[in-house]
């Protein structure tokens, strides 16, 4: 191009977008690619952001006359991607540079926004190299400063890996390095700037890691909102208790109040958790995603103040608070069951279901202990064990999740617990079909009390317990079942 005469620039613009198609073409182009079945396409290696192993994969062809999957679509998909993302209008400049020290000076932004990696989720350079080496011999000499090194630098990269350093280690170095990055964020924002975070994480550490940096900042977050963010068809059962949202922190570089007193920091986050579950439940944010957008919600109260101490002179820190939160979230569910407008929707048994998760989580417990918790609920225990979900085994009683029912008991049982059994098995079969069917016979698939009861059965159970994950799972994709069992009602009554 440049003996024909072309500039330079243009040069290098050619060759860059050519590269991009290398890189798309790699992607779609290796022993990594399944064939999907239910869509019949070879899915690219990076569908989900891990390299799976597989048993067999699918080849392209790609110098097909048909335009799928070939050179010539993944070109197309590069201008499309090239296009959107056109600043002709708006030019900007753009940097390489870690977020832990920034060229700027003082003072010098209206506004920063950021997407930091979300503790251990991804690991971005390791996944990089797949790309960066077939890069580096395409157009490393275009990009000198970007491909220097053999593979993408990780050593600044702020993700907890384990794999040079102990869990603690790496515990530590995210929290030092994403600390880092906030503290930076609020010296180049002006007084009174906006800065906007996005975060999520299903663990507590990961929640722990992020609460403690923002604390250290000095920003002061002034809302948050859980945003549906992940496609609802990656959902699928074997990532059950996957999260359908980010949440989107909102703070500003604004002075903070001094000490607040954790008692009475606690009772502002209960009531403030309190009202604003509601909405978030009415929006459907539901599953695994509700106890971490209150998390997200409490932030909001417990930032604002320099430090929280509580009466002792200890500093409270992140663990304890999520934990508060954690009692508060289970707390708001439960009660909403047994106490508020749907109570009189709902079986004894039902009652005595949820009772038992919130005390005795999935143990076994001594017969008297049983029958106390049963009387409160208003059921005779002895009526009821050995015919469903209620186990006597010697002198104790046992309460089964879905995964030890029998399938059989659920013919014709119209007991609530007994519907969310069986859809919760249907849901992880993947029989979604059943499952629609089981919830528009019995009735409860239409009904706001059936999902706050999954609802509350899962806040009550520990983050590793096999129900919960099936509840979450069964739960993030809630919106859209009630939607199918509505048009197929629908459909029926046309006909
Ligand atoms: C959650 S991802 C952001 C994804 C982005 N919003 C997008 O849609 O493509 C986090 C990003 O932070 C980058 N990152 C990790 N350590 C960094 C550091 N020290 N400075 C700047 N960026 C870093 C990762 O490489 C990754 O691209």
């Amino acid at each position: 191009m440049l003996e024909e005469g072309y500039e330079e620039e243009y040069e290098k613009a050619v060759v860059s977008y050519l590269a991009l198609n290398i890189s798309r073409t790699a992607d779609y182009s290796n022993t990594f690619c399944m064939w999907n079945n239910a869509w019949e396409f070879t899915n690219h290696m990076f569908a989900r952001q891990t390299l799976s192993m597989l048993w067999d994969y699918s080849e392209l062809n790609l110098f097909s006359p048909i335009l799928s999957g070939t050179w010539k679509s993944m070109q197309r998909q590069v201008f499309r991607g090239v296009e959107s993302i056109d600043v002709s209008s708006a030019p900007a400049s753009v940097f390489q540079l870690s977020a832990t020290s920034c060229p700027y000076e003082d003072n010098s932004f209206d506004a920063v926004f950021t997407d930091p990696p979300y503790y251990d989720n991804v690991p971005y350079s390791y996944l990089s190299d797949f790309f960066y080496v077939w890069l580096k011999r395409i157009i490393g000499d275009l990009y000198p400063e970007l491909f220097s090194t053999p593979l993408t630098p990780k050593s600044k990269e702020i993700v907890a890996y384990t794999t040079e350093r102990t869990w603690e280690e790496a515990k530590v170095f995210f929290e030092e390095n994403l600390k880092k990055s906030f503290q930076e964020i609020h010296r180049v924002l002006k007084p009174n700037g906006i800065t906007t975070i996005v975060y999520t994480h299903k663990s507590t550490s990961g929640w722990e890691t992020l609460i403690n940096s923002l604390l250290d900042s000095g920003l002061v977050i002034t809302a948050s909102w859980p945003i549906h963010t992940e496609m609802k068809t990656r959902l699928r059962a074997q990532e059950s208790a996957a999260l359908a949202s980010s949440i989107y922190f909102v703070a500003r570089k604004t002075e903070r109040k001094e000490t607040g007193w954790f008692n009475e920091v606690k009772e502002e986050i209960k009531r403030y958790i309190n009202e604003k579950l509601e909405r978030l439940w009415e929006e459907d944010i539901s599953g695994a995603d509700y106890y971490i957008a209150a998390i997200g919600s409490s932030i909001e109260i417990f930032g604002k103040y320099e430090k929280v101490m509580d009466y002792e002179g200890n500093i409270i820190r992140a663990d304890k608070l999520l934990d508060f939160v954690r009692d508060v979230v289970t707390d708001y569910a439960v009660r909403q069951i047994l106490h508020n407008g749907i109570a009189g929707e709902l079986s004894p048994l039902t009652k005595f279901y949820i009772l038992w998760r919130w005390t005795y989580k999935e143990e076994r417990v001594l017969f008297d202990d049983a029958r106390k918790l049963a009387q409160s609920a208003g059921i005779d225990l002895a009526k009821e064990w050995n015919k469903g979900f209620i186990i006597k085994d010697k002198e104790f009683i046992r309460v089964l999740g879905p995964q030890e029912r029998d399938m059989k008991e659920f013919e014709g049982a119209n007991e609530l617990i007994d519907a969310l059994h069986n859809v919760l098995i249907l849901w992880k079969e993947g029989n979604r079909e059943e499952m629609k069917k089981v919830l528009a016979d019995s009735g409860w698939g239409n009904k706001d009390s059936f999902y706050r009861v999954a609802q509350a059965i899962s806040e009550t159970l520990p983050l590793e317990s096999k129900e919960k994950k099936l509840l979450d799972g069964f739960l993030s994709g809630k919106e859209k079942i009630i939607n199918e069992i509505k048009d197929t009602s629908q459909q029926t009554r046309l006909f």
